[in-house]
Parts: structure tokens; sequence; C-alpha cells
């Protein structure tokens, strides 16, 4: 079963017009991308994500829907210049649901899963050439070091990364992980290893630059009277859509739907544990 976080209130503030165009930037197993088709009459989604993989699985996800819905493969730094091939014009709506879903998570083969063995990979878009095993054997200690505190918030992000480059060559998450539990003990209840992988999963992709050109590119996308809706998972993002929004709106050009983000009710918490750390923002287009 998967279950879109803030799914509900995603749609409501989308607030969509059954004869609208909405682009769903961050379609993943298409649990967003169906409900935004669901409601649509002679309107469409734009359904986008850099990983083709998941796009495949969106599709299939949303098969019932398929004649609402147009599939690109692009990452947020292109996505403006991709949507513009579709000729649509600006779109009454954009919702992106930021960092990774289950699937990529989960599924060894991709190489982001700190429980189960698999090659150290990392990469949402596989035609990308620098993978978590290429970042992690050839960077400077002091650079992992830094990418590790700022990315993952790790205060022990010295010894973690020394203990890295003793152990280069790293090929695997496994090897990774046990490296990184022998150099920094076990404090709760996360794998000692979480906020590293975290960190380097976000170099690898270069999240934070793609979050900045998705944001700058809003009102190239977004109609006015159109919405912004954006989930994200970290305070590192939550305060870069915070800060975006907020200057769209001192120029005049979006007002805040949200003084505060929106968080999950303590039921969806409870049917989908990895929710809890969610904040939605909206904005609407002026
Ligand atoms: C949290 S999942 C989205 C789940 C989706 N909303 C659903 O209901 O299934 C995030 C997705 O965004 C994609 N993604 C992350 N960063 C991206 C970027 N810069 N450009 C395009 N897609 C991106 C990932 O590949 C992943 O599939």
């Amino acid at each position: 079963m998967h279950y879109p976080v803030l799914a509900a209130e995603a749609i409501e503030y989308l607030a969509i017009r059954p004869d609208g165009i909405y682009i769903d930037a961050t379609s993943g197993l298409g649990g967003h991308t169906a409900e935004i088709a669901r409601r649509l009459e002679s309107g469409r989604v734009i359904a986008a994500d850099r990983d083709a993989e998941s796009l495949e699985m969106s599709k299939r996800n949303t098969a019932e829907w398929s004649d609402r819905i147009r599939f690109v493969q692009s990452n947020f730094s292109e996505l403006a210049a991709r949507v513009s091939e579709t000729e649509t014009g600006r779109v009454n709506g954009l919702l992106a649901d930021l960092g990774v879903s289950r699937y990529q998570l989960t599924e060894p083969s991709r190489g982001f899963s700190i429980l189960a063995d698999g090659p150290l990979d990392m990469r949402m878009d596989r035609n990308q050439r620098l993978t978590a095993a290429d970042l992690v054997n050839f960077t400077a200690e002091k650079a992992i070091a830094d990418l590790i505190f700022k990315y993952g918030e790790e205060r022990r992000a010295r010894r973690i990364a020394r203990a890295i480059v003793r152990a280069r060559p790293i090929r695997s998450t496994r090897h990774l992980a046990d490296v990184v539990e022998r150099a920094v003990p076990r404090t709760g209840p996360l794998h000692p290893a979480t906020r590293t992988f975290m960190a380097i999963r976000m170099a690898v992709n270069e999240e934070q630059r793609e979050l900045d050109r998705l944001l700058e590119s809003v009102p190239e996308l977004v109609a006015a009277g159109g919405r912004v809706v954006i989930i994200s998972f970290m305070s590192l993002e939550d305060r870069k859509v915070k800060e975006s929004f907020r200057a769209l709106a001192h120029a005049g050009r979006a007002e805040l739907l949200t003084k505060k983000p929106v968080t999950p009710s303590d039921d969806e918490i409870r049917n989908n544990p990895p929710s809890r750390s969610a904040k939605l923002r909206a904005a609407a287009m002026v």
C-alpha cells in the first residue's frame, strides 16, 4: 500500500480545476499524480521525475487515468524547458514532494539502503555519471566531513569522514554502514549511518541546487492565479521554500497560503510513520 504524504492537504491547496493543467514535479510512484488526475475532466497532469524506473511505476499505478497524464523524465533544473516542449503554456498548479521515495530507499539495487546490501549508487537518475561510490572513494576527507556536517546535520562528521577515508575503497552500502557504525557509537533508535547516508545522497543528486532551480523556475512555470505546493522533509529544504515564497510575496508575485507549514495529522503519522517529518507550504501566484 502506498500512501502519498499529505495528499488531502496538497489537493486542497492546489485547488484543482477540472479543466486545469498541473505539474507533479516528483511523480515517484504516482500517488499524488493519481489524486490530481482523478479530479480532472478536460485537464491534464504533467508527471515528471528524474528517475526513469519510478516514472515507469507511476505509469503503471496511474493507468486508469492515462488519457489525462503526460510523463516527462526531467530533473527540476530542466523542468521549465521540458514543459515548454509540451506546449502547454503556464500551468494552474505545481506540486513537488521532495526527497526520495520508499521504492528508492528500500530497493537494494538502487544503493540508498542502509539495511540491505547493494552497490553504492544513490543516483536518482541512472544516466548521471557520479555515483555515491565515486564520491565516497575520491573526495578529500575535509570535503566529505563538510558535506556530512552540512547536509546530514551530523555533529560527528569529522570522525566519520576519517573512518571512510581509512576504509577506502568502499563499494557497497553495507560496507559504508559498517564503517560508520564502527566509527561512531549508536546513540538512539536510528542507525548511526542514517545522517551520513542522507548527506551523501543529497550531494550525489545535488538536491539543494536542484531545489533552488525549481524555486527559481516557479514564476516561469505557474500562471497568475495558479498554486504552488511543496512538501519537504528536512529543515534545510523547508527553509529554502519558506524564503523563496516570502521573496515572491514581497515582490508582489505571490500570496502566501500557509503562514506556518502544514504537518500530517496524528492519524496519517500512525498509518505512515515516514510522513512524520513532512512540512507543506503553499502559495498562489498573482
Ligand atoms: C518523495 S518521492 C515522491 C513520491 C510521490 N509524490 C508519490 O506519491 O509517489 C520524490 C520523488 O522525487 C524525485 N526527485 C527528487 N529530486 C528530483 C529532482 N531534482 N528532479 C526531479 N525529480 C526529483 C525522486 O526521484 C522521487 O521519485
